[in-house]
C-alpha cells in the first residue's frame, strides 16, 4: 500500500511544476522544457489522479478539459456592466477626444496607457476565494453567456491565483484565435463545406460559444486581460498601469506591447508604430485603445451611454484593397478536392503584392456574388493567404461571367469534366459542395496526402517540404506516406538524390523514426481521412484507442459519437474499406509505428461531474451565485430552466414556477438542508475524506 501523504505531496508537486511551466508557455510564451519533458508531467499527474480520484481538485491542469457538452449556456447577471468604447479614426478624432477629456477634467495632467485593440471576444472571469468560478461573454453588458467550461480549456487562464489576491475579484479580456489558427480552421471548414468564420473575431465567438468544451479545447485559443472589473476585500493600485502590472503579478497574461504614455503626442505615435508593425503579429488588432491612467480620474469621467469618457479606441486603417479578378483557377487538394482561386491584377494591400487569393468553394463564390471580371474587393487578413470579400457590384459593366466549376475543368477531349492534373472523373458526393478528382491515385492527391502526413498538426517530420517529397514520388521511392518508413533500407538512393549529403540523410531518417512514437489521434489526422480535422481525430482516438479498432467500427457504432454525423461515418468507413489505405495500416504497423495508446483518465472525476442543478426560491445559507459557484467548483452545471437533462431542482423560500414543473417532470427536489448536506459530502469526496 502507498503511503497516501506521500503520493498528495508528489501530486502538489506535479501540480506545481505543470502551472509553472504552463505559466512560462502560454503567459510568458517564454518555456523552460520541452513538450515532452511536460507531456512526462501531465502524464504522471493524470495516472495518479486516476489511481487516486479524493486527490483531484477543480483547478487542477488535469481539469482544464473533459466537461460534458451542454444544451444551452446558463446567464450570469454582471454585477458592473461591461461597456464599449468609442471610436476614433483619424488623428484629429483622437484629439477632440483629448480635449473634451481636458475640459471635463479640468487638468491635462495626467497620463495615458495605449493598448492594443486585439480583434475577439470580451469575456468577465470570477474569483472566487482563488479560484476561477465563472467566465462570462459580454453580451448586452449585463448580462451574458455562462462559458466557464470553454474558458477553462484556455491554457493561459489561470484556473487558480495566489492566496493573497483579493478573495472575490473579475478581469476582464479579449479571448482571441491567433492568425494562423484562424487560418487552419477555416481550411478545415472550407473542405468540410461547413460555412466559413469571415474574421477571427467570430472564429473566437464560434469556438467559446461551443456547446462541447471537447471543441473548443482543441482550439488554439488565448487571452489578454485589459482590465480589473471590481475587486472586493483588498485596496487596489491607484492608476490602471499598475493595476496590470499587478494582474501580471497575480498571473494573468496582459499584453507585452501596452505602453504608459505620457503626453496624447506620444499616443499618436504608439497609434503609428502599430499601423506599421500589425502585420507582425501573430493575431488580429484593428486598433489601440487609449486610456486615462488614474483611475480616479476615470471615475470623475465616468460614462456616456455605453461608453466610458475615459477611453478611446484609435482605429487602424482597413487593409484591403480593390483589384479586378482575371479569373478563377483550380488546384487539387489532398483529398482530390477541385479548390477554385482568384487570379487577380496584381495590386498592392498593406505594402504587399497580391496576385492570387483565396475562393474557398463554388458556393462560397455564388453565395458573395463573385463574377470573373468583376472589380472585387480584396483583403489582407494576418501574412497567410489573402482573400477575396466581395465584387464592386456598382463597377459591373456586364461583361462578367459567371463562374461554374464544372464548365471550367471541362475536357473536350474527353467529353466530360476532368481533373486539371490527371485528367481522372469529377464527382460531387451528395450534399456535399466540393467537387472531387476521383481517382485515387492522382499524382497531385498523392503528394499532398504526402506532405500532410508529415506537416506540423500530423507527424510532424521535419525536413519533407514541396521539392523533396516531389522527387520522392518522381524517383519512385515513396509511392504512400508508409514507404516513408522504409526508406531506411534506401539510403543510397536517399545520398544520390541532389541536394543530399550524408547528414540531411541521416536527419531525414531519424525524423522519421521518431515520428513512430506520435500520439494516436495524430496519426488518425495524418492519413487524411476526408473530414477529418484534428478536433475529430482527437474524439476518435479517445473513443477507439487503437487504429484497428477504428478501421474495424461499424456505422451505428461510430454514428454513436455524439459529434460524428453520417457523413463523417460514412468517410471512415469508406477509407479503410480501400484495399490501398488497409494496405498502408498493415505497412505502418510492419514499421513499428505505434498504432495504439492507453485509455486516457476519465474526466469526470469530481464528485458533482455530470449533474445538472436548477435553483429556485431564495436560500437562507448563501445568495444564488455563491451557491452556483460551489456547485460548479465541485464538478456540476447549473441552469436556470428545468429540463429532462436536469438531475436537483434545489428549492429556497418562496419558490418559482420551476417546482410545478420539476414534480411534473419527476426531478429530484431537494430543499435547502438536504442541499448542503449534499454539498458537504460532495466536498468531503473530493478532498479524500
Ligand atoms: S477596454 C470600458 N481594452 O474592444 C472599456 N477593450 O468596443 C472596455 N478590446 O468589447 C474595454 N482590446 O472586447 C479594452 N485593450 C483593450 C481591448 C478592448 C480589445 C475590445 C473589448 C470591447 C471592445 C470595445
Amino acid at each position: 500500500m502507498a503511503d497516501l501523504e506521500e503520493i498528495k505531496k508528489r501530486i502538489d508537486e506535479l501540480r506545481e511544476q505543470i502551472n509553472y511551466h504552463n505559466y512560462r508557455y502560454y503567459v510568458l510564451d517564454s518555456p523552460e522544457i520541452s513538450d515532452a519533458e511536460y507531456d512526462a508531467l501531465m502524464r504522471e499527474l493524470k495516472q495518479l489522479e486516476e489511481q487516486y480520484p479524493q486527490f483531484v481538485t477543480p483547478d487542477s491542469p488535469t481539469q482544464r478539459v473533459g466537461a460534458a457538452p451542454v444544451e444551452a449556456f446558463g446567464v450570469v447577471e454582471h454585477p458592473l456592466p461591461l461597456l464599449s468604447l468609442g471610436n476614433a479614426f483619424s488623428k484629429e478624432e483622437l484629439l477632440a477626444w483629448h480635449s473634451r477629456t481636458v475640459k471635463l477634467l479640468g487638468t491635462s495632467d495626467f497620463d495615458f496607457v495605449g493598448e492594443l485593440k486585439v480583434d475577439g471576444l470580451a469575456v468577465a472571469l470570477t474569483y472566487v476565494d482563488g479560484l476561477f468560478t465563472t467566465g462570462a461573454t459580454r453580451g448586452d453588458g449585463f448580462r451574458g453567456e455562462d462559458i466557464t467550461q470553454n474558458l477553462r480549456t484556455i491554457r493561459s487562464i489561470p484556473l487558480s491565483v495566489p492566496k493573497d489576491a483579493p478573495p472575490r475579484f473579475e478581469v476582464r479580456g479579449e479571448v482571441f484565435l491567433p492568425k494562423d489558427g484562424f487560418h487552419k480552421l477555416n481550411r478545415e471548414r472550407a473542405e468540410e463545406g461547413l460555412p466559413l468564420f469571415a474574421n477571427p473575431r467570430n472564429a473566437a465567438a464560434g469556438s467559446v460559444r461551443q456547446l462541447d468544451p471537447r471543441i473548443t479545447a482543441k482550439r488554439p485559443l488565448d487571452i489578454y486581460i485589459y482590465m480589473l472589473g471590481y475587486a472586493e476585500g483588498k485596496p487596489i493600485p491607484p492608476t490602471h498601469w499598475e493595476t496590470l502590472e499587478y494582474l501580471k503579478s497575480l498571473g494573468f497574461k496582459v499584453n507585452p506591447n501596452n505602453r504608459l504614455l505620457k503626453s496624447i503626442e506620444e499616443v499618436e505615435e504608439y497609434h503609428q508604430t502599430w499601423v506599421e508593425r500589425r502585420e507582425n503579429l501573430q493575431y488580429e488588432v484593428d486598433g489601440v485603445v487609449v486610456k486615462v491612467n488614474q483611475l480616479e480620474l476615470q471615475a470623475r469621467l465616468g460614462d456616456v451611454g455605453h461608453e466610458p469618457r475615459w477611453a478611446i479606441a484609435y482605429k487602424f486603417p482597413a487593409t484591403q484593397g480593390t483589384t479586378r479578378l482575371v479569373d478563377i483557377g483550380i488546384s487539387v487538394g489532398r483529398t482530390g478536392t477541385l479548390n477554385p482561386y482568384a487570379i487577380l491584377e496584381p495590386v498592392t494591400v498593406g505594402g504587399v503584392t497580391i496576385r492570387q487569393a483565396a475562393l474557398h468553394n463554388e458556393d462560397d463564390i455564388r453565395r458573395k456574388d463573385i463574377r470573373i471580371g468583376d472589380t472585387v474587393i480584396v483583403q489582407r487578413a494576418g501574412e497567410v493567404i489573402p482573400e477575396v470579400v466581395g465584387p464592386v457590384k456598382s463597377k459591373r459593366t456586364g461583361q462578367e461571367k459567371e463562374f461554374k466549376l464544372l464548365e471550367k475543368v471541362f475536357d473536350p477531349s474527353k467529353g466530360r469534366p476532368a481533373c486539371p492534373v490527371c485528367g481522372g472523373e469529377i464527382i460531387q458526393p451528395e450534399g456535399e459542395v466540393m467537387y472531387y478528382c476521383s481517382n485515387a491515385t492522382c499524382p497531385a492527391q498523392a503528394q499532398q496526402r504526402l506532405e500532410h502526413f508529415v506537416s506540423r498538426g500530423a507527424m510532424d517530420i521535419r525536413g519533407i517540404g514541396e521539392s523533396l517529397s516531389a522527387t520522392l514520388f518522381a524517383q519512385g521511392l515513396v509511392r504512400d506516406p508508409a514507404d516513408l518508413y522504409y526508406l531506411k533500407d534506401k539510403k543510397d538512393k536517399l545520398l544520390s538524390l541532389e541536394k543530399m549529403a550524408e547528414k540531411s540523410v541521416s536527419n531525414l531518417l531519424s525524423a522519421i523514426e521518431n515520428s513512430k512514437e506520435r500520439p494516436l489521434a495524430r496519426l488518425i489526422f495524418a492519413l487524411g481521412i476526408r473530414h477529418i480535422g484534428e478536433e475529430t481525430a482527437e474524439i476518435l482516438a479517445s473513443e477507439f484507442h487503437s487504429l484497428e479498432a477504428l478501421a474495424n467500427a461499424s456505422r451505428e457504432q461510430l454514428m454513436s459519437i455524439p459529434t460524428i454525423g453520417p457523413k463523417i461515418a460514412d468517410s471512415i468507413i469508406a477509407f479503410f474499406r480501400e484495399e490501398a489505405n488497409r494496405n498502408i495500416i498493415r505497412k505502418l504497423k510492419e514499421a513499428g509505428v505505434r498504432l495504439e495508446e492507453e485509455a486516457a483518465a476519465k474526466p469526470e472525476t469530481l464528485p458533482l461531474s455530470g449533474k445538472e442543478f436548477v435553483l429556485t426560491g431564495t436560500l437562507a445559507s448563501f445568495p444564488r451565485h455563491e451557491a452556483e459557484e460551489r456547485i460548479k467548483a465541485l464538478g456540476g452545471s447549473t441552469s436556470s430552466s428545468v429540463s429532462k437533462k436536469t438531475t436537483y431542482l434545489v428549492v429556497g423560500a418562496d419558490p418559482g414556477s420551476k417546482l410545478a414543473k420539476a414534480q411534473q417532470l419527476g426531478t429530484k427536489i431537494l430543499n435547502e438542508e438536504e442541499f448542503l448536506k449534499l454539498l458537504e459530502e460532495a466536498t468531503k469526496t473530493r478532498n479524500g475524506a
